[in-house]
């Protein structure tokens, strides 16, 4: 039984008070977020009581569900015996065991494991090494940093300086960077009229090529790519296209940071989506999130033996790696990571996953025939919905108004779908999902039929304020 809540005190505090994330500033002080009050399984509950289906699956991360006894246990046991160790000069049980065990997992030889606290935290440390390696190695014009519009690594600045995302005109960040290139869109969906996806992908291997040549590739350190690209609206590239990157790299000797902080632990039923899902290897994993299911933040990044050989042991000329956080290896994030796999791995949620993914993405497809739907899109569990009212007749709406429709959409679908009881995350036009992957078939099939309904409501709604006809 969950002690009472004071949701009044909670809402004034948390509006007076919390400086969230990505804070929508006009909003300040009156946003009233949705409380969460507890949750269990897929579902979260808010401070109605409302049961909800937990769309995005925290952000991406709650693989095995709320309310999992045995990691509350995990984590307290660990608290009790070691709750904390240096892991500058100390080393205990659970971060030495997830190593070795991430180790194992890993594509290739990606057999070093450096613990962080979370997602940004680790792309910005396996750049600062990509950094350190070239340096070391006499070469320090190489420092130049592909990555791709719509890309979003993280929070922190060194993330920030290598994400597309961020480059919108109400930023107001220093963002340029010398070192920082972005290749244009992957997004089949927004290909040119009458090209092949075929075609789409042979010029998108192009733009890798030519901006490595462009730049001369004793100057190029890393090319960086989420294999799906999440928060940029869920974007799989065209088939082939990461495996022809990954091979461009090798040849030109480009380190290849694969960031997997959303497509690990399960999310497209693998480990690492890298080797299995795309066939490639490379030098760099990043990860997080779903390491541990959102239950305490840990971070990691994987290095080849390759790599780290040629700056290690023997080869080390007495340097360090000057990078580090007090909680690198915390001993209860570790545990709680350790526990997580050992669930994901007992209950089969790996398979369960890849049993799923057909009916979750046909699921998600079928979405489609309705009118506001411009696109869908996914891959394992991610999907994506993309709607526009761009092509409504019956009022003369000229280009800018539709952008500022579009822009609302994605939340006008999420209040209609929390009125039905699912959660999802609007980002601009577009609601992108990612729930927990214990989901079940008929929960699958719940959680589409909520959100059917929930683009109708919204698609008669526009419809009736603007006297228009979206089909
Ligand atoms: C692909 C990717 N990289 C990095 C990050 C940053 O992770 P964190 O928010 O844990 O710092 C995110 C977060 O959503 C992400 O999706």
């Amino acid at each position: 039984m969950n002690p009472p809540q004071d949701f009044s005190r909670i809402r004034h505090d948390d509006n007076t008070s919390w400086f969230h994330p990505w804070e929508y500033l006009p909003d300040k002080g009156r946003a009233n977020r949705t409380i969460v009050s507890h949750a269990e399984g897929i579902y979260v509950y808010d401070e109605h009581g409302h049961k909800l289906i937990d769309g995005p699956g925290g952000m991406w991360c709650v693989q095995i569900g709320y309310k999992r006894r045995e990691m509350a246990d995990a984590i307290a046991e660990q608290i009790m015996r070691v709750p904390y160790m240096n892991p500058f000069s100390l080393t205990s049980a659970p971060p030495a065991q997830l190593a070795a065990r991430l180790a194992a997992m890993a594509p290739g030889d990606l057999k070093h494991v450096f613990f962080t606290t979370d997602g940004s935290s680790s792309v910005d440390a396996a750049l600062r090494f990509v950094q350190f390696y070239n340096n070391f190695k006499g070469r320090p014009a190489k420092k130049h940093i592909v990555s791709r519009a719509n890309a979003y690594h993280g929070g922190t600045h060194l993330c920030a300086l290598v994400s597309g995302k961020y480059r919108g005109d109400q930023c107001w960040f220093d963002l340029a960077w010398p070192y920082a290139h972005f290749l244009p869109h992957v997004n089949p969906a927004r290909r040119p009229a009458g090209m092949s996806v075929e075609a789409f992908c042979d010029e998108k291997v192009n733009d890798l090529e030519a901006k490595i040549l462009e730049l001369g590739p004793e100057r190029v350190a890393a090319f960086i790519a989420e294999p799906i690209q999440a928060s940029g609206g869920v974007i799989v590239p065209p088939e082939g296209y990461l495996r022809r990157c990954w091979e461009l790299c090798r040849r030109y000797d480009v380190i290849f940071i694969a960031d997997e902080i959303v497509t690990a632990f399960g999310r497209l039923g693998h480990w690492f989506a890298s080797k299995e899902v795309f066939g490639i290897e490379p030098d760099i994993i990043t990860c997080a999130k779903g390491l541990t299911s959102g239950y305490v933040p840990l971070g990691a990044w994987l290095v080849s033996d390759r790599l780290f050989g040629e700056v290690a042991g023997d080869n080390s000329r007495g340097s360090s790696f000057s990078c580090g956080f007090t909680y690198s290896g915390h001993p209860v994030s570790c545990a709680a990571a350790l526990k997580n796999i050992e669930i994901i791995e007992r209950e089969g949620i790996l398979a369960h996953v890849r049993e799923v993914t057909a009916h979750f993405q046909r699921r998600l497809n079928d979405l489609r025939d309705i009118p506001l739907v411009f696109d869908t899109r996914g891959m394992g569990l991610v999907g994506c919905v993309e709607c526009t009212v761009a092509h409504a007749h019956g009022s003369d709406l000229d280009e800018q108004r539709v952008l500022e429709l579009d822009v609302d959409l994605g939340a006008r679908i999420d209040r209609h779908c929390h009125e039905l009881g699912l959660m999802v995350r609007p980002l601009i036009n577009q609601c992108v999902f990612s729930p927990p992957l214990i989901i079940t078939r008929d929960e699958i099939d719940r959680m589409f039929d909520m959100l059917r309904e929930a683009i109708l409501r919204t698609m008669h709604d526009v419809e009736r304020e603007l006297g228009i006809d979206v089909a």
